[in-house]
């Protein structure tokens, strides 16, 4: 057994110190996942081990590293050694390898025994549920966890976890091309072309740096400053509360709920209101899962009369809530397209109104301010950050913690990158877009928003200037 070293990178090293978390990241082509695929078939030969090779979404066995660690045990020649199914690996000494997938595997990965080391491969979108989750299921004395990943945006949760706030039992090491001397004539051309076109994807991709805040579309929003929960006896009291609906033909809509409710008793200004964001439609528990991953997989299969009871349930009628006003998004397939409801906005409209379907009273608000109102939801989340949180310091918006789908929307949303191929970031990615377009639409439904007193009292008239809402009265 002469070949019974894996050859490493130099700076792999660390794979053979004595560490609870050992981390390489890097960019592409660093020898990363050989090295680890290497050094995980010589150490399974050398002693049995239990080894979870897991990623974040892996929905079947060839997205896995499966294959890349047969091709290893070929090279090593140890096809007497290890026997390969299609699913899994066995070494003779009772050596092996399960290939996971973290996202929704909860009680999968939960089951899990006597993992010796767990490598989660293409860790840069592992998320902050999935770390909390693996890290104590593996738990046997001296069991590792390896991670490889090539980082993409400085906030993921992979890379604050490991590189920004690394604990102390975690060795992590930048790789890079340079650091490979096996580095492939293929990819030392297309790391060329990268390097000559585009520096931030060359830093990016190559250099293992990851982007800033990576185009977000709401950079402000904070987890910390944004959560918030508001009584509901309150906002029945206080607040004016709307709905907005994404609509979809043949998959579930995205729907939130908006109350909008007063700062103090000035309530001239927009800055003199809280917009909250109380509830939505369909919920991760509702759906098993977050909408973004399941909005073009789960048919809506119940009837509109379903849908509105879905939606009268939400409105927080138990608590005295009343919903004003519901709006819908016009630009809804404009009268093209295919599928079973209508096929229009107005449609769409006229069908919910009917009292079978639930008479529920849909309204457009005007489609050309919709997109204008990114700026203004994003001025609703700033407050100064130098100074502490205050009543006279503070964000006008916020989201209920309940609304998982809304939150991690607002968070990961992102203008999509490089759509031109010239390096700018302008298009807004689809994956996260339905919960901020449902908030857009219910501040575009404001723009002529007077507020009501919901106990039925009437305002007294303030002498300060009046807030005329047509035009763009919202937008500061
Ligand atoms: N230990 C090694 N011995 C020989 N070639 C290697 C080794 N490690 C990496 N390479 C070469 O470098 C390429 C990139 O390695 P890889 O592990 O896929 O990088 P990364 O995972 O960092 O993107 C591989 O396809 C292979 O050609
Ligand atoms: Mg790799």
């Amino acid at each position: 057994m002469a070949t019974l070293t894996a050859k490493l990178p130099e700076k792999l090293q660390i794979l053979f110190e004595k560490s609870r978390y050992k981390v390489l990241y890097g960019g592409r082509g660093s020898g990363k996942s050989w090295g680890i695929a290497q050094t995980l078939i010589v150490k399974g030969f050398q002693e049995p081990l239990r080894v979870l090779c897991a990623r974040e979404i892996q929905n079947s066995i060839r997205e896995s590293v499966h294959r890349l660690l047969s091709d290893k045990i070929s090279e090593l020649e140890l096809d007497k050694f290890y026997k390969t199914t299609e699913r899994s690996i066995t070494g003779i000494n009772g050596t092996e390898f399960i290939f996971e997938g973290l996202f929704r595997n909860v009680e999968k990965i939960k089951s899990l025994e006597g993992i010796d080391i767990c490598w989660v491969e293409e860790a840069h979108n592992v998320s902050e549920d999935s770390w909390n989750l693996l890290t104590p299921t593996i738990r046997k004395e001296d069991s590792e966890i390896w991670v490889s990943f090539n980082p993409k945006y400085e906030d993921d949760p992979t890379y604050q976890r490991f590189v920004v706030n690394a604990p102390d039992n975690c060795r992590a090491v930048l790789v890079n091309y340079l650091d490979n001397p096996w580095f492939p004539d293929v990819l030392q051309k297309e790391m060329e072309q990268d390097r000559a076109r585009d520096k931030i994807l060359y830093e990016q991709k190559w250099l293992g740096r990851p982007v800033g805040t990576g185009g977000k579309v709401f950079p402000a929003f904070d987890k910390t400053i944004h959560i918030r929960q508001f009584d509901r006896k309150l906002i029945a009291q206080r607040g004016n509360c709307f709905i907005a609906m994404d609509p979809h033909s043949h998959y579930y809509p995205f729907i939130t709920w908006l109350a909008v409710i007063p700062k103090n008793d000035r309530m001239n200004w927009p800055e003199d209101f809280y917009k909250h964001i109380y509830a939505e439609w369909p919920t991760f528990e509702d759906l098993g899962g977050y909408y973004y991953e399941l909005r073009k997989k789960l048919f809506y299969k119940d009837s509109l009369a379903d849908m509105a009871r879905e939606i009268y349930a939400k409105d927080g009628s138990q608590y005295g809530i009343k919903v004003h006003r519901r709006f819908v998004d016009s630009r809804y397939a404009k009268g093209s397209g295919s599928w079973n409801w209508s096929t229009s906005t107005e449609g769409l409209v006229e069908q919910f109104a009917k009292s079978d379907n639930g008479g529920l009273k849909l309204e457009c608000p005007y489609e050309k301010v919709i997109d204008a109102q990114k700026q203004v939801i994003h001025q609703d989340m700033l407050y100064n950050t130098f100074q502490p949180v205050t009543q006279y310091n503070e964000p006008t918006f916020s989201v209920d913690p309940a609304c998982k789908n809304t939150i991690i929307s607002l968070q990961n949303h992102r203008l999509e990158e490089d759509p031109k191929g010239d390096g700018s970031l302008e298009k807004e990615s689809q994956k996260y877009k339905e919960p901020p377009d449902t908030i857009r639409i219910n501040y575009a439904g404001l723009e002529d928003f007077r507020y009501q007193d919901p106990t039925g009292k009437k305002r007294k008239r303030h002498k300060g200037p009046a807030i005329k809402r047509g035009g763009n009265s919202w937008m500061r």
